[in-house]
């Protein structure tokens, strides 16, 4: 409304016409929100409609009543401020809605759902339908018009839990009860009651239907439209359940009622003297038994009055008056209402009483809605009291929102121009002033000095009022008077008026009830005052004008929000817009000069120190990470602050204590950044927090392929390790055999494995296909040649559990084919001999044989030892000594001689019956212990706010001096030949790619979904591929070759995309061979090709992806070629040392015989997938010798590829 061109009262009027009309019927004047009874059902209250108002300031949603409920509960939060909602507007314009909205809105939104937080809420809302069946009635302005003003407050903790409420009560219509205007009914719940009692209760109180009593049928208007007072009195039953009334609690509720049904039903004859008597007995009969009192005492109260006589102040005699009938039925009606009042006060406090606050009050909102202004043809005390209240609520808002914010500009030195608007404190002033005496002092002075006589005291009230005319809203005339109120004038009777005022009980009435059996009814009245206190007790005037005093204090301690409600026509019609009638309510309501305040105003102010308090956050200058660092004074904090934030300088002024901030919209600019910077906070910690836990996924995952990779790499250690105990202290140690990563591996020449020389000498040996190979090796056989010395020649040592195999290789049709030449039962084998020395030579001595005890050199005796210990449980004796015994043939022993020759540089040399090898490293020697790893080799995580910027790229540029010591030691013309046919594309065991296609799972996305730092932003229909899973809701995908993380329920799957592995880049995939190769139709094992795939997993030794949560790109494998080294021991100078003797120490026990996953298969998949250490092909570079046949030499052409871990650390190397 601030917007309108013309800002006049007709023009508010059109344009609340014009939104009536297409059922807007909210709108606001900046903060005060205005509403037009609508008289129909819009269905704007719906949950869902509500759901909508939740966290959003007003100017992001229409106008409505949730949103100043949204606000206040916001503000409370925020602010720590006490909040009220002022409700204000005429009988029947939809003040009572409002509150009910408010109070709906606050139960949904308001935060915490445990037991008794619901209990509060459900109570708060139950207040609703008990309250308006006691408190409201039906009148001529309003179906169901608030008969008594409520303030409810609802207490909060200091998280926003709603803990507790109370109500406070303002001034019941308690003459309702005796009588109404015509076409009027009586409190909604006389009708509720006596329409809907049950059996029960229609025995127990003789309740009968409404037009049975004359209290509820003598204004001929027993039903109300659209109303259900059966339906309705079950909700009141609910609501009373809800609020906690026990069964006996609520039977004497309805035993009250009727009790006031039945005192009405007294009715008075006049007798002949002219005194009343009481015209069906019966009736007060009753009335005495359901009161519990004497009957014959109800009747004497109800027809004489004790009147005592004074003198000089004290008390004189007593006299019994009989009354006449206008008396006697005063004297009955105002028992009556009394008691109703009392009950609808007991009401009020025993809900108070259920809705105690559970727990430490913080804030509250108070709502406050009471009987709206309204003016009848016959106005009473009742409506200058009404009226009244609204006058104060009017002086409220003037002061609020007109006067004091003026005032406030100029005390707080803001260029301003005053805006003239009407002050209805003179009003005010007339009702309650004391001196010059206002209307209540004139009327309790009238009590006071006509007390005994109502009709006098109603007269010298008159002649009082002459002097209130002076004031230009009064006027008198006669037994009238006519007051000027802000919302029209009204023309008040004076007939009874005094007596209103006065509402004391007589002492016998008084008297009847302290006589009463009912304890219930007793606690009704609880004081009675002192009949000898000369203090006069507060009449009615006194009273309403304290509690209306007290209203407004309390209000004015709290934020308020108005909400100005207006009655569009007065027959409730939907379609009526009476034009002249809201035409009135504008002007009074002040709307037009509302707007202008607002226009030239300031939306919002609030001291240096709030401010600053709320908004330090906005501006480096006042905040680091979250803390108030500002050095200066408040004020100075609030401008940087607002200069910070780049609000307009026009939008803001500083006052001499408050900051002015001119339109809503800054303020809520302000509370958006807070509410970001909030937002970004947490959605920091939520990426801290998700990167933490990649890191920790990370970390595990690493530590356990570790383990894992280690376990089995432990395994064959420790194979290793009982090798070197069998050995212990008994033979000199070849280094080569020494070195920390040499492991027991076994089948070095792939039997069990899928490679082509694997097959030929598994055929060869008539192995079957499952099989298990515990020992493969190239071996050098001493064959005696008929009349010559003995000769090495190569041949094939393969072992089984049960026996052991010596299989030649020869040439055949330009093949090279494997012949098996010799098997021995593993049992049959007695003892392994060898040497104390350094040499490799093993003699086999079995049982008796022709073919005699096979001796071999083999590099891997110590572990063929050991496997043959292990397979025959250690059944087979260690012969360790000078020298080798063995038979040459069945009966033909023959003995080798052992001798020291440093002058022998490389490994040994045998020539007739003796071997000549230089000296080798102690017996006692044990396999080193790994080297330390480089620092660096470990590949970092880099990404992610745990890690601090450039730590992680420090360690990452160790990255490429590790690439090139590989590629150094791949361009070592030792290990690898440049001359080798690159061969590897026609590889018939190479993998095809279409074979190896991994499947990629690809997800579509369902929504768009606008991401942020380190998130991958999606457009509907997105495909992304799926790196990784979080358990956190969050997922890894890659689109574009960008990588980000996306929520995973934006993702639905999409069918997958087939993508050839990423080839590894510098490996070769092709097995170089040794220099000495010449050969150019090599034997490939195939097993090289698959260690090599098997490097291109993520994390092998070559893995430098920048993070290692990435998939790594291309760039994997540095595929360590190597070469085992044992040509490049070094020579030692000849020792003649004398050889140790041999020792009977007793043979280790062999470990038990491990699973290991020694098979090339099943190291290949597991352990070089995941790999710590990288599985690569190795050139061996096996000392052959020069006098191998044809065949052997053709095999050691082909680079017999062993397969062995390393740690992919060069420094293993
Ligand atoms: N927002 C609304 N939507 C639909 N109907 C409404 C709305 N507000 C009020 N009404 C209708 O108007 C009637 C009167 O409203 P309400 O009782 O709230 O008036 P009031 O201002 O509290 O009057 P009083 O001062 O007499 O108590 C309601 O009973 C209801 O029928
Ligand atoms: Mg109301």
């Amino acid at each position: 409304m601030t917007l309108l061109t013309t800002i006049s009262n007709e023009s508010i009027n059109e344009n609340l016409q014009k939104r009536w009309i297409n059922a807007e019927i909210y709108t606001y004047i900046g903060g005060v929100l205005i509403s037009v009874n609508p008289f129909r059902d819009l269905g704007i209250y719906s949950e869902e409609i509500l759901q909508r108002y939740k966290s959003k300031n007003r100017l992001e949603v229409p106008p409505h009543v949730f949103s100043i409920a949204e606000s206040a509960y916001y503000n409370m939060n925020a602010y720590h401020e006490n909040q009220c909602v002022i409700i204000s507007g005429e009988s029947g314009a939809g003040k009572t809605e409002a509150a009910k909205r408010i109070m709906q809105y606050i139960a949904a939104a308001s935060v915490g759902q445990d037991d008794s937080i619901q209990q509060i809420k459900d109570m708060v809302l139950a207040t609703n339908p008990l309250l308006e069946s006691f408190g409201c009635a039906k009148t001529l302005r309003n179906n169901n018009s608030s008969r008594h003003g409520k303030y409810l407050e609802i207490m909060f903790n200091n998280i926003g839990e709603p803990v507790g409420a109370q109500i406070t009560n303002y001034l019941l219509e308690k003459s309702r009860v005796v009588g109404q205007v015509e076409n009027e009914r009586n409190f909604h719940i006389f009708y509720q009651f006596t329409k809907a009692a049950s059996d029960e209760q229609r025995d127990q109180f003789g309740v009968q239907g409404p037009e049975s009593y004359a209290y509820t049928s003598l204004s001929r208007c027993l039903d109300v439209q659209d109303m259900d007072d059966i339906q309705d009195y079950s909700h009141t039953i609910h609501a009373m359940q809800v609020i906690g009334l026990n069964a006996q609690e609520q039977n004497e509720i309805f035993r009250i009622l009727a009790i006031i049904l039945w005192l009405g039903n007294i009715q008075f004859v006049e007798m002949e003297d002219g005194n009343s008597s009481i015209a069906d007995t019966g009736v007060t009969d009753f009335v005495g038994y359901i009161m519990a009192v004497d009957s014959s005492m109800v009747e004497k109260v109800m027809t004489s009055r004790i009147v005592e006589t004074q003198r000089g102040g004290r008390r004189g005699s007593a006299y019994d008056v009989p009354l006449n009938p206008a008396q006697a039925t005063a004297g009955r009606d105002a028992l009556a209402k009394a008691i109703y009042n009392n009950l609808f006060e007991w009401i009020v406090s025993r809900i108070n009483i259920s809705m105690k606050a559970r727990g430490n009050t913080s804030q509250i909102i108070g709502i406050l809605d009471i009987f709206g202004f309204e003016i009848f043809e016959d106005n009473s005390f009742e409506q200058l009291c009404i009226n009244y209240v609204n006058e104060k609520l009017q002086q409220i808002f003037i002061e609020l929102t007109l006067k004091t914010e003026q005032e406030e500009y100029i005390r707080e030195q803001i260029q301003w121009t005053p805006i003239k608007y009407f002050n209805n404190k003179i009003v005010c002033d007339l009702i309650e002033e004391r001196r010059p005496p206002g209307i209540f002092a004139a009327l309790n002075d009238a009590c006071a000095t006509a007390h005994a006589d109502p009709a006098a005291a109603d007269g010298s009230f008159v002649q009082r009022t002459s002097n209130l005319s002076s004031n230009p809203h009064f006027e008198a005339r006669g037994a009238q008077f006519l007051v000027r109120h802000y919302a029209g004038d009204v023309m008040y009777n004076v007939a009874g008026m005094t007596d209103k005022n006065k509402d004391a009980l007589i002492k016998d009435i008084l008297d009847l009830i302290a006589s009463s059996r009912n304890q219930f009814l007793q606690t009704l009245f609880p004081d009675r005052s002192d009949p000898n206190s000369k203090k006069r007790p507060p009449t009615a005037g006194d009273r309403i004008k304290s509690s209306a005093g007290a209203l407004v204090n309390n209000l004015m301690k709290a934020q308020p929000s108005y909400i100005r409600t207006i009655k569009p026509n007065q027959n409730r019609s939907y379609t009526e817009y009476d034009q002249k009638a809201v035409l009135h309510q504008i002007k009074y309501l002040g709307l037009q000069e509302n707007i202008r305040i607002r226009r030239a105003g300031f939306a919002y102010r609030n001291a240096f120190e709030k401010l600053v308090e709320r908004f330090y956050l906005l501006s480096p200058a006042t905040s680091y990470a979250g803390e108030y660092i500002w050095k200066g004074d408040p004020k100075s904090g609030c401008e940087q602050i607002l200069k910070d934030t780049s609000i307009a300088r026009e939008e803001w002024q500083m006052g001499v204590t408050k900051a002015f901030i001119k339109n809503p919209e800054t303020l809520f600019a302000l509370e958006t950044m807070r509410d970001r910077y909030w937002h970004n906070m947490a959605s920091r910690i939520q990426r801290a927090w998700r990167n933490y836990w990649r890191y920790k996924n990370e970390c595990a995952r690493r530590i356990q392929r570790f383990w894992k990779n280690n376990k089995e790499g432990l395994e064959f250690a420790k194979f290793r390790d009982y090798g070197h105990q069998i050995l212990a202290g008994r033979k000199e140690r070849r280094r080569f055999s020494l070195l920390s990563y040499r492991r027991f591996m076994g089948d070095y020449l792939d039997v069990n494995g899928q490679s082509f020389l694997g097959a030929e000498l598994r055929s060869a040996c008539g192995l079957g296909a499952v099989e298990h190979v515990a020992f493969s090796s190239r071996i050098q056989l001493l064959v005696s040649k008929l009349g010559r010395s003995s000769k090495l020649s190569p041949r094939f040592l393969i072992v089984v559990p049960t026996t052991i195999y010596f299989v030649t290789a020869g040439q055949k049709d330009g093949r090279t084919q494997c012949t098996l030449e010799r098997k021995i039962q593993v049992i049959t084998t007695k003892a392994i001999s060898m040497s104390i020395l350094r040499d490799d030579w093993v003699a086999l001595n079995c049982n008796a044989s022709e073919e005699g005890d096979p001796v071999f050199h083999c590099y891997f005796k110590t572990e063929l030892a050991a496997t043959l210990l292990r397979l025959s449980q250690a059944s087979i004796n260690m012969s360790l000594g000078a020298t080798i015994e063995y038979s040459k043939k069945k009966d033909k022993k023959a003995q080798i001689k052992f001798i020291k020759d440093e002058a022998v540089s490389k490994d040994d040399v045998y020539k007739s019956h003796s071997v000549h090898v230089a000296s080798g490293e102690p017996p006692s020697s044990m396999s080193r212990s790994p080297a330390m790893r480089k620092p660096g080799i470990v590949h970092p995580i880099i990404r992610g706010k745990l890690i601090q910027a450039g730590e992680a790229s420090n360690k990452a540029k160790a990255v490429p001096k590790f690439s090139l010591a590989a590629q150094n030691l791949l361009a070592n013309p030792t290990t690898a030949s440049a001359n080798e046919p690159a061969s590897a594309p026609t590889n018939p065991s190479l993998p095809s790619p279409s074979k190896n296609l991994v499947e990629v799972k690809m997800y579509k996305a369902k929504f768009a979904f606008q991401g942020q730092e380190g998130e991958m932003t999606l457009k509907k229909d997105d495909i992304v591929e799926l790196l990784e899973k979080d358990v956190n809701g969050w997922w890894l995908v890659k689109k574009d070759e960008q990588e980000g993380w996306a929520p995973n329920n934006y993702l639905e799957v999409a069918s997958p995309k087939s993508k050839i592995p990423p080839t590894p880049k510098g490996v070769p995939l092709y097995p170089v061979s040794t220099p000495s190769t010449s050969s150019s139709t090599p034997i490939v094992p195939n097993i090289l090709s698959s260690s090599v795939m098997a490097d291109s997993t993520p994390f092998s030794s070559s893995d430098r992806a920048p993070a290692p949560w990435r998939k790594p790109v291309g760039n994997v494998s540095t595929g360590l070629a190597d070469s085992i080294p044992t040509n490049s021991r070094t020579s030692r100078s000849l020792c003649n040392k004398a050889a140790l003797p041999v020792s009977n120490k007793p043979k280790p026990a062999p470990p038990p015989l491990a699973t290991k996953p020694s098979t090339p298969q099943g190291l290949t998949k597991p352990i070089a997938s995941t790999g710590r250490y990288s599985r690569v092909g190795m050139q061996v570079n096996e000392h052959i010798s020069t006098e191998s046949s044809t065949a052997s030499r053709q095999l050691s052409l082909a680079a017999v590829v062993r397969t062995c871990f390393l740690w992919s650390d060069p420094a293993h190397l």
